[in-house]
């Protein structure tokens, strides 16, 4: 099943699999406040982009929570990586939420001032930090069409929302579809 939505100028689709091996111009990284490399979708960006994007991000120094920084992307099959710092999830009462929302509000401006025409991201904060995965990617959604809304005209032509698996998939293509219900284009089984 084919999980994708075109609204206004942009396709939202979901891709299964390791987003080091997809193709875009910018990869947006869960990292981590050091911007020190790690596990999960970190680690596998590092690992497949080289050291030169560590170097990168050692000179930078840090990122705050909610933000993002650029560097480039090594041997990865982008022109830019995004490097993402999402909210580690306590129980709710922490400002998690809003924390993600202003993650995900900061990839879509940097995206947009890069001039990047394909941007693939994966499901921030929903691994090491704990995030509960509905509510992650129903943030995910509604501030991506929320972006839109406002910046139709220099959004990206496509934002790809990566699962690691058919589980994580699933969550996202239910909310893709909840929050772009009353724009279908394309729908393929
Ligand atoms: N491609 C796509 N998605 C992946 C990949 C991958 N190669 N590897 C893991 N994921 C998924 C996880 O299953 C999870 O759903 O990405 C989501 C985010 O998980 P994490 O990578 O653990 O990111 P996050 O929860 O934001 O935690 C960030 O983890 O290793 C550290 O340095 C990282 O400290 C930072 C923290």
């Amino acid at each position: 099943m084919l999980g994708l939505r075109r609204y206004k100028r942009t396709q939202i689709d979901i891709w299964q699999g390791d987003i080091t091996q997809f193709s875009v111009d910018l990869m947006v990284n869960a990292a981590n406040f050091e911007l020190a490399g790690g596990l999960g979708v970190d680690g596998a960006i590092h690992a497949a982009g080289g050291p030169e994007i560590l170097a990168e991000c050692k000179k930078i120094g840090n990122c705050p929570t909610g933000s993002c920084v650029v560097t480039t992307a090594g041997r990865l099959p982008a022109k830019n990586v995004i490097h993402a710092v999402g909210p580690v999830w306590v129980d709710g009462n922490n400002k998690e939420a809003e924390l993600l929302k202003t993650c995900y509000e900061n990839i879509f401006v940097t995206a947009k001032n890069l001039g990047g025409r394909h941007l693939s991201i994966p499901a921030i904060s929903t691994g090491a930090y704990r995030f509960p995965q509905g509510l992650a990617a129903e943030i995910a959604m509604t501030t991506a069409k929320k972006f839109i809304d406002h910046e139709y005209q220099s959004a990206p032509q496509r934002i790809t929302f990566v699962a690691i698996d058919g589980a994580a998939y699933d969550v996202l293509q239910k909310h893709l579809f909840a929050s772009f219900a009353d724009e279908i284009d394309h729908f393929e089984q």
